[in-house]
């Protein structure tokens, strides 16, 4: 990784980072841009379960009624105060939310609660891309990882191979050209009657099945682009369980994971083969997929390549990469203007 080159006052710096872009309320203290002094994560997966998946305004809802909890949970863990008075400055030196891509009203709440909090303690607020917190996930718990890197950011909503050359330079090789990842374990997940949220659950379930059982496609492997496609796959599975109603469901799922783990690993390492990464790191909630991480491990060790896996917490979303993300900003670009909205469909470039 290039030297980063730090102004005196920054290093130290410590910023509030918020995250309310699906549906993890979270907030977190990092101090220049490494140091993980709290990181406060409330899921509200147990209110979407019934629904099967999440419900956008039961997320902003929820997220208006777990922020400033969650804010204030994080400045305790981080033994500081979230009080500021005229007397006495406030115990960041600027607040971070994700203002993009999300559901437009759950990105709404945290992105006016960090401007007011800016406003209200007079530091800088830093606008956040959720992509790019997910590369800063990566770099926040490997360090000192040599670039340039493959990032595979495989989550619910997003399926990218990014190459990360340094910071603020990114490039994406390739992507979904229908369902992400963990979308197709979520709708597998349902059909198979595991419930919400899908990707746990099969996990869990492929250790007790064969994932040789069923032989699934491998959608678009070896077409030559660094693309995916997992509707198909998706289809094959409900065809195979219509035609076989008696099939052990732990094969089901054993088999989908293999299909899933094999397709993202074929691309991500053609990827890092084609740009010459000295490795692959994962980030997004699937990352914390068990089969996917002892198979890419395997795969580059085999091929010489390092492989980056975050902790479970690291990989789904939290706020301390959005903390991360938006001093590494402040430190490129400076602050933001406080007139930026929530970027529903915002991309990573
Ligand atoms: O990154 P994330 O927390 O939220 C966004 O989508 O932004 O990812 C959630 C997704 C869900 O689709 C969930 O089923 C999947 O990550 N997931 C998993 C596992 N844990 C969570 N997929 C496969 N295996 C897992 N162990
Ligand atoms: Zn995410």
């Amino acid at each position: 990784m290039t030297a980063v080159d730090v102004p005196a006052e920054l290093a130290a710096a410590r910023v509030l980072g918020i995250e309310t872009s699906c549906d993890e309320t979270a907030a977190a203290i990092v101090q220049g841009g490494t140091r993980i002094l709290s990181s406060v994560v409330s899921s509200q997966v147990d209110l979407h379960a019934r629904y099967g998946g999440v419900v956008p305004e039961i997320a902003s809802r929820a997220h208006v009624d777990l922020l400033v909890p969650v804010v204030a949970q994080a400045f305790v863990e981080a033994g500081l105060s979230d009080h500021a008075t005229a007397e006495r400055p406030p115990d960041v030196e600027a607040v971070a939310a994700t203002y993009g891509p999300g559901l437009v009203g759950a990105l709404l709440v945290g992105v006016s609660a960090a401007k007011a909090l800016a406003l209200s303690w007079d530091v800088p607020f830093l606008a956040v891309n959720h992509l790019e917190a997910h590369l800063y996930a990566t770099l926040l718990e490997a360090p000192d990882v040599e670039l340039p890197i493959v990032v595979m950011i495989v989550s619910g909503g997003h399926t990218l191979f990014v190459l990360m050359e340094d910071h603020d330079r990114y490039r994406i090789l390739g992507s979904t050209i229908d369902d992400a990842a963990g979308e197709a374990y979520d709708k597998v997940a349902r059909y198979l009657g595991l419930g919400y949220p899908g990707g746990p659950a099969i996990d869990l379930l492929a250790t007790e099945g064969d994932r040789e059982a069923i032989r699934f496609p491998r959608p678009m492997v070896g077409d030559g682009t660094f693309d995916v496609s997992f509707s198909g796959l998706k289809t094959a599975v409900v065809n195979h369980v219509r035609k076989h109603p008696d099939v052990a469901t732990a094969d089901v799922a054993a088999s989908f994971q293999e299909a899933v783990v094999d397709t993202l690993l074929a691309k991500g390492l053609a990827a890092a083969r084609a740009v010459g990464a000295t490795g692959i790191a994962l980030g997004g909630g699937v990352a914390a997929n068990s089969r996917l991480r002892e198979r890419l491990v395997e795969r580059c060790e085999a091929e010489g390549l390092q492989s980056f896996l975050p902790s479970r917490a690291m990989c789904t979303d939290n706020a301390a990469m959005v903390a991360a993300a938006g001093w590494h900003r402040w430190r490129l670009h400076g602050p933001d203007p406080l007139d930026v909205g929530a970027v529903p469909n915002l991309g990573l470039a």
